[in-house]
């Protein structure tokens, strides 16, 4: 880890869950970090944790809604100058509504594809601009997919949003082989988890009366953010030699 000592790395959807457990443990481990998202009273409350105040670190906060193209190049127009250079980019920032394909409303799924498709190939794309026009050559990119973009559980109501992270899936192998192309040595990595301790049940069950996201934590014991943490530190410790692809990893008790 100690070469990221120092380095700047920029968290998609910072304000709750895993986003806001990256923010925490890359700050600790030195990083500069930029942790963006609509609600960034929350990261600004995350900057202010003793933990997170006392760490050699920094988190700096910026409001971004990323549905919207504009705000995303204005966040990059920031980091240039702010931070004068960006080493990591993680792509967690996303979202599934309860939005099946035969009842689920249009506006529903464009939210879900601009949020976790089209915000993430922006976000990349101008993460990979950057890094190259500074010189950094081990830039790593980091997109928080799921196991929804493995396989299809049983829950209508996030067909669409599989959909969205098989899309992340494919994106993955494509960013990788377009940086071959260009004989880059910036990687690009991808997680799937299965179900994370989180407000996305919250957000995902909104509407719906007879379900609520607790029950769901109280018959299993899910993954929590610290597990995916673990997983984002163990792709930045990998050697240059080693480019780690896709890590799966589902609650044990999770059977889908
Ligand atoms: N929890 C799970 O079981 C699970 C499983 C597999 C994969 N994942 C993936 O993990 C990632 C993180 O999800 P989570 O579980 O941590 O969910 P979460 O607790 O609901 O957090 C979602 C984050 O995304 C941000 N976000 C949503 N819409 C946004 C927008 N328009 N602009 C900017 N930020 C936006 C939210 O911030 P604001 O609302 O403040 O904007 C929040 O910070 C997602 O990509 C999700 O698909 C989650």
């Amino acid at each position: 880890m100690e070469r990221w000592n120092g380095r700047v790395a920029l968290v998609t959807g910072a304000s709750a869950g895993i986003g806001a457990g990256l923010c925490r443990v890359l700050v600790q481990r030195g990083m500069l970090v930029v942790g963006c998202a609509r609600s960034v009273d929350k990261i600004k409350a995350i900057a202010e944790e003793d933990e997170v105040k006392n760490s050699p670190g920094k988190l700096i906060a910026y409001r971004c809604d990323l549905s919207q193209e504009s705000e995303i190049l204005s966040m990059f127009d920031e980091i240039r100058k702010t931070c004068g250079r960006l080493d990591v980019c993680i792509n967690n920032a996303g979202l599934s509504h309860n939005a099946p394909l035969l009842s689920g409303t249009t506006a529903e799924w464009r939210n879900m594809l601009d949020v976790n498709v089209m915000a993430l190939c922006i976000c990349t794309q101008e993460a990979v601009k950057l890094m190259r026009e500074k010189g950094i050559h081990d830039g790593q990119i980091i997109h928080i997919s799921s196991m929804g973009g493995h396989r299809i559980p049983a829950m209508s109501g996030a067909n669409f949003y599989c959909g969205t992270k098989f899309m992340v899936r494919a994106l993955t192998e494509g960013l990788r082989r377009e940086l071959k192309a260009l004989k880059s040595h910036i990687r690009i990595s991808s997680i799937s988890p299965g179900m994370v301790e989180t407000e996305f049940f919250d957000h995902f069950l909104k509407n719906d009366p007879t379900r609520k996201a607790s029950d769901l934590f109280s018959s299993m014991k899910a993954l929590q953010s610290d597990d995916i943490a673990e997983s984002v530190l163990y792709i930045l410790r990998a050697p240059p030699h080693v480019e780690v692809h896709d890590i799966l990893l589902r609650p044990y008790d999770q059977a889908t």
